[in-house]
């Protein structure tokens, strides 16, 4: 088993530098037991009413300790916790401790689940649900309280090193997949951090770049699924990114944390810093409304903050807001009410380990995407074949992302392992190869029936893609494409599985028959993608991003203005579109486009009708999906709409995802789908107007398998519009 220990090592060392390494580890504090003496101890009143009355009780200097980390170590051990803040032992108030993240507990071992574009890729508000649950049971066994999860960033480029991490390019799957997570997460009493807020699109000059962008963009785009967390999610926690939005670091920006977070989204909990040098001031972060500062107290330390209060320049009142904001989302999870594990001896034992490897298994099961199969090579059959060459550098590795996202799994399942294991159950052969001899891969391909390609490339936090090539993120793997190119000469049934954080470029597509996307597979990979390679699943993943056919296709390509930037400032001039509204706006052919995936089996799309619900308000829309192949087969059905321009200036995408719906049907089955859409389905961000405003016109809604397998469509007018046989709306 290998994992790339390496960059990950390499970006929690440079995340923090040499400034937390100065500053020495805290002495360790343990979890308090739970709260008997005091008036917030009684539980009948609500988390609100107890952290005012603990409130009451804390002298300004106890406050001020609360608002900053206190045990930078653990950020490089992961132990007792990678971040912690000491409680206030004279009130019984506990030490917190957090961890990362959103592809597992980063603490010891844990169940390494698919990266997080896995799960985007499921469609799933289920999926979601598991896999936050499956996470925070395990960060409750390790007396975790706080987990940095789910990370919500939108993939801006598919060159971002942390694409992996995240949910994708569109907003909606991004906000559902997020809240579904956090609600899974924080129903096992463990609080979901949602990160990172905002913009914080891009790893090169992370801690430095300015992202320059409109506000219908951001409140469209970019802080879709933070608004969601906040008002679906009811999340406690959000972590403010290091860039800064229009000129301002996040920590610092009044407009964006107190107004728009605070004031707008009503987040009602506490928004900490992440780690090391997203804070650059004292005051400023105070009044803007940054609670926390992790992992340690700097800017934010006892001395500073005693010097602002007694300055004038911070009162006493924002303060206690910011404390009470911390205290609160401790009562609302039973942080002082329940005895919890301790972080420093966690119990591993009480983790779930077959159920949460289930988890794994079925969300990577449904997250992989079968993007071509020519002429029904898979799924393979027995009566087809007796021998398989598994090939590639990782084919027999674990292969998962970097930095903060790395987790060390129970165990793991590599795709040769899952592969072998079930090709044996078949009575097929299954043979190994390296691929660091292509041409010795090629003869061995040549002489068995099938040949199975894994490949990968390499993501990590602090890095960006320097480009979109198998080898370009990775050459420590070799010549990957050259390889592919290789083997499909000496084998025409041969198969890519990509192991990949996001989309790479394909020069051999032509000739290969078939390729799926297994992203970074988690630790049941193996078993997952040898599932779907023999059909024992159909293949559940939709592609959460578009796969570019050139990497001059993408939005911010011959744009270094946009990405990465000129002078730090990295200009969001291409708008609101982004992803597959820029391909869509542009008449951009994409290789695979968003929302693509195959399935083993056939589905018929008809009767889409629209339904005004009342004037003024949603639309219900129905429409019948039937198999008609001969296996069950898994579909996600996917709406669009498409909104009419509003101005020269205020320009709509050719379509918008607004809703989607995973279903499983047997071979000749029928089944109703419904869909309501609300009236923010048919809303832009109205920035004179500061509001979400529904332009009169008329709305196309599309039904269909893909952004660009789009199987039905309608219109339906809004704003007195009429648009035909429907009614107005
Ligand atoms: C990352 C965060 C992470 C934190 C703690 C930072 O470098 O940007 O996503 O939660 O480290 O590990």
């Amino acid at each position: 088993m290998r994992g790339n220990r390496a960059a990950e090592a390499l970006g929690a060392a440079l995340a923090l530098g040499a400034l937390l390494a100065a500053l020495g580890a805290a002495p360790a504090a343990t979890a308090a037991p739970p709260c008997t003496e005091g008036s917030w101890c009684e539980r009948s009143l609500s988390p609100d009413a107890r952290a005012t009355l603990l409130l009451e009780e804390l002298t300004l200097d106890e406050k001020l300790s609360l608002m900053g980390g206190d045990d930078p170590s653990g950020v490089f051990t992961g132990e007792p916790a990678n971040g912690t803040s000491d409680g206030v032992p004279r009130l019984g108030i506990p030490t917190l401790y957090f961890n990362d993240g959103p592809a597992g507990i980063r603490k010891g071992e844990a169940t390494g689940m698919p990266a997080p574009i896995a799960l985007a890729a499921n469609f799933s508000p289920l999926g979601a649900r598991r896999y936050g649950a499956a996470l925070g049971r395990e960060a409750f066994a390790k007396g975790i309280m706080v987990t940095h999860a789910p990370a919500v960033n939108i993939a801006r480029t598919p060159l971002g090193g942390r694409t992996f991490e995240y949910y994708g390019e569109d907003p909606l799957l991004a906000a559902r997949t997020a809240v579904r997570f956090i609600r899974g997460q924080q129903a096992q009493g463990v609080m979901s951090n949602v990160k990172h807020y905002a913009a914080n699109n891009q790893e090169t000059n992370r801690f430095t770049v300015n992202a320059i962008v409109d506000e219908r963009t951001l409140r469209e785009i970019y802080l879709r699924a933070f608004e969601a967390s906040v008002r679906k999610g009811g999340v406690a926690s959000v972590m403010l990114a290091y860039n800064r939005v229009n000129g301002r670091k996040v920590t610092d920006n009044a407009e964006l944390v107190n107004g728009i977070l605070k004031r707008d989204f009503g987040f009602r909990g506490f928004a900490l810093t992440d780690y090391g040098f997203a804070q650059d001031s004292t005051a400023d972060a105070a009044n803007a409304g940054t609670d926390l500062e992790m992992p340690q107290a700097f800017w934010y330390s006892r001395a500073n903050l005693q010097l602002a209060v007694d300055s004038g320049e911070v009162a006493v009142s924002t303060i206690d807001d910011h404390v009470h904001r911390i205290l609160r989302e401790m009562f609302r999870f039973g942080i002082f009410d329940r005895r919890w594990p301790d972080a420093h001896e966690p119990d591993d034992e009480a983790i779930p380990v077959r159920r949460h490897a289930r988890v794994a298994r079925r969300v990577e099961r449904q997250g992989i995407v079968l993007l071509k199969n020519s002429g029904g090579l898979l799924p393979l059959r027995r009566e087809r074949l007796d021998s398989i060459a598994v090939i590639g550098p990782e084919a027999d590795s674990y292969r998962n992302g970097g930095g903060s996202s790395a987790v060390e799994p129970f165990y793991a399942i590599t795709p040769f392992e899952g592969i072998e294991r079930r090709a044996r159950s078949a009575g097929i052969e299954a043979r190994l190869d390296d691929g660091s001899s292509p041409a010795g891969a090629a003869q061995l391909a040549g002489e068995l029936d099938v040949a199975i390609v894994v490949v990968n490339d390499n993501m990590t936090e602090f890095i960006d893609k320097p480009c979109l090539s198998l080898q370009c993120g990775d050459p420590a793997n070799g010549d990957q494409d050259g390889l592919i190119e290789a083997v499909a000469a000496a084998n025409p049934s041969t198969i890519v599985v990509l192991e990949t954080g996001g989309p790479v470029l394909m020069p051999w597509i032509d000739r290969v028959p078939a390729v799926l996307e297994a992203w970074y597979p988690g630790q049941e990979g193996g078993n997952a993608i040898a599932a779907i390679l023999f059909g024992d699943a159909d293949p559940g993943g939709r592609l959460p991003i578009t796969f570019p056919r050139r990497e001059e296709d993408t939005p911010t390509a011959g744009h270094p203005e946009r990405y990465p930037g000129v002078a730090e400032n990295a200009q969001y001039s291409e708008g609101v579109f982004v992803g597959y509204r820029h391909y869509d706006e542009n008449g951009i052919e994409p290789l695979f486009p968003f929302g693509h995936g195959l399935s083993y089996t056939s589905f018929h799309y008809s009767g889409l009708e629209l339904r005004p619900v009342r004037p003024g308000g949603g639309v219900r829309v129905g429409l019948e999906v039937e198999n008609t192949g001969r296996r069950r087969g898994s579909e996600v059905v996917q709406l669009y709409t498409g909104l009419p321009d509003v101005s020269p200036s205020v320009q709509q995408p050719p379509r918008t995802l607004t809703a989607y719906r995973r279903i499983s049907l047997h071979p000749g089955e029928r089944r109703d789908v419904s869909f309501h859409l609300n009236r923010r389905a048919f809303a832009y961000w109205d920035a004179r107007r500061d509001r979400w405003t529904v332009e009169p016109g008329c709305y196309r809604i599309e039904a269909g398998r893909s952004s660009r397998d789009i199987r039905l469509h309608e219109s339906i007018g809004r704003g007195g519009a009429n648009c035909g046989r429907h009614r107005r709306g």
